[in-house]
């Protein structure tokens, strides 16, 4: 079409396509097409809006490294990472959840009962489940590759202070599906908020913070792999986490224990606990491949 108007442009963007087009990817490209032509229309938006919004994604792809991607924590913060995952989620097991930035691959293989927390200090906690099917069955064999923050409120690829794998570790389930390990109570922390996304949160009165979290890949022969987290009852962000990755199955009550309750066997710190410690009982249901 010549005379392309407000009205035929996203029409005769739609005609553009050739034939031999994929077929899902025509019906994602139109129905991007539609709504970012619509968002436009709708909101009159002016020349130097747009070019603001092109300026984000440039600034985010400047910032963007190896160890650092702002397009996934742009993502997070729109609701786009949660959205995709809740559209890609059915009712059977436990609830996934986002997974950030800071994983790191060929975390070290570490046995049950393991200590993480080693010298940082910090309220002690021993986190315990089993990896389940939807059945309630235990799966042997599953895989559980956990990451968290260090009592300061950084990951170990943020935090030039911590060894690479601090505070990552993997675990192999046994027959009778369990897993425990010991370490430090996670903190809350804010995402990056240096960069262009730390500016549209400023910009609409957003703040950076997610609630206290423990991450979880958890994985098994046969069974959908789960990316997740365990949120503590009680975090003062639970209900106005920044990436909208809190589900109230992932929310886990950490209970008091007295140090005299810690088990004298089984774990690296039995027989060396002196102080309260909090108990986090997790259970992991899997779905069928
Ligand atoms: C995280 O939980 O590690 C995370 C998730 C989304 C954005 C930033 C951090
Ligand atoms: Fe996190």
């Amino acid at each position: 079409m010549r005379n392309v108007t407000k009205d035929t442009l996203t029409d005769t963007f739609l005609g553009y396509f050739g034939d031999q087009t994929d077929p899902r990817l025509r019906e994602i490209m139109e129905s991007l097409a539609k709504h970012l032509h619509a968002f436009a229309l709708e909101t009159e938006l002016t020349h130097k809006e747009w070019e603001k919004g092109l300026d984000i994604l440039r600034q985010a792809g400047n910032i963007t490294t190896p160890e650092r991607d702002e397009f996934v924590l742009l993502s997070d913060v729109l609701g786009m990472s949660s959205l995709v995952d809740m559209i890609n989620s059915s009712e059977a097991g436990t609830s996934s959840s986002v997974l950030g930035p800071f994983h790191i691959s060929n975390a070290p293989e570490k046995d049950m009962g393991t200590d993480l927390r080693g010298d940082y200090s910090g309220e002690l906690i021993l986190v315990e489940g089993r990896v389940l099917d939807t059945s309630g069955q235990p799966i042997k064999g599953a895989t559980l590759d956990l990451w968290q923050t260090a009592p300061n409120g950084l990951y170990s690829s943020q935090d030039p202070e911590q060894d690479t794998y601090s505070f990552h570790a993997l675990f192999t389930t046994g027959d009778d599906g369990r897993y425990y390990f010991t370490t430090v109570r996670p903190v809350c922390y804010t995402v990056p908020s240096d960069g262009p996304v730390g500016e549209i949160l400023n910009a609409t009165g957003r703040h950076p913070w997610r609630p206290s979290h423990l991450h979880y890949i958890v994985k098994a022969s046969g069974f959908k792999s789960l990316v997740t987290e365990v949120f503590p009852e009680g975090d003062p962000y639970l209900d106005q986490d920044t990436v909208f990755g809190v589900r109230s199955d992932l929310v886990m009550n950490y209970e008091s224990q007295s140090a005299s309750s810690f088990p004298k066997s089984g774990f690296e710190l039995s027989g060396k606990v002196n102080e309260d410690y909090s108990r986090v009982a997790f259970d992991v249901v899997l779905k069928s491949e």
